[in-house]
């Protein structure tokens, strides 16, 4: 569909498997809407159809980590940026809930495929693992990866992030 010219598109998305990195990309696209003024049109998107970044100017892309990797989807969808490259990018990963700092940092950098050098900037924020919800398979991995249970997100965190974007975007990007 066209759009005025003068408007700006955003796009938020986020691959997620029990959503919880879903919530995350709600809650960052919720904080731009509100601390983007017009001409800024924020859209929360699925990737499914990856032709929603087409005509983006700024995306925020996430993915959960699984397995110390960005899920499918995300990967794809990065891919895709590569191509159809927009004027800003900001990727965020969210999963290492280790207790182990080291852990953490070994999670952070096997993720090869949040490439800082093509991309505004990479947040990793904390998981949740609902137990309740992960299969046999899921539970035992996750139980080896040391994978904490429980809601690790820091909303606060979350929030400055997206400000932090909106506050870049208002005062670079005419
Ligand atoms: C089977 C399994 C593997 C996981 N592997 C990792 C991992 O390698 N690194 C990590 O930091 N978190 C890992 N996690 C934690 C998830 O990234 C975390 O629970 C995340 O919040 C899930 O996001 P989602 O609800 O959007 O799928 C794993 C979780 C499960 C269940």
């Amino acid at each position: 569909m066209s759009r005025p010219a003068a408007v700006r598109r955003l796009v938020v998305a986020a691959a997620s498997r029990h959503g919880s990195t879903r919530e995350i990309a709600d809650r960052i696209a919720t904080t731009l809407a509100v601390e983007l003024p017009v001409p800024w049109s924020v859209v929360r998107e699925d990737l499914t159809d990856l032709r929603v970044l087409d005509d983006a100017d700024v995306v925020v892309l996430g993915s959960a980590i699984y397995y110390g990797h960005w899920m499918r989807q995300g990967a794809r969808a990065l891919e895709f940026l590569r191509d159809t490259v927009p004027l800003r990018l900001w990727l965020f990963s969210s999963g290492p809930i280790s207790e182990e700092e080291t852990e953490n940092a070994q999670v952070i950098s096997a993720d090869a495929m949040a490439d800082l050098g093509e991309a505004d900037g990479h947040m990793v924020f904390g998981g949740n693992l609902r137990t309740a919800d992960l299969g046999v398979v899921e539970r035992i991995v996750a139980r080896a990866l040391h994978v904490l249970p429980g809601d690790h997100r820091d909303w606060s965190q979350v929030d400055a992030w997206a400000e932090h974007i909106a506050e870049e975007l208002r005062s670079r990007v005419a």
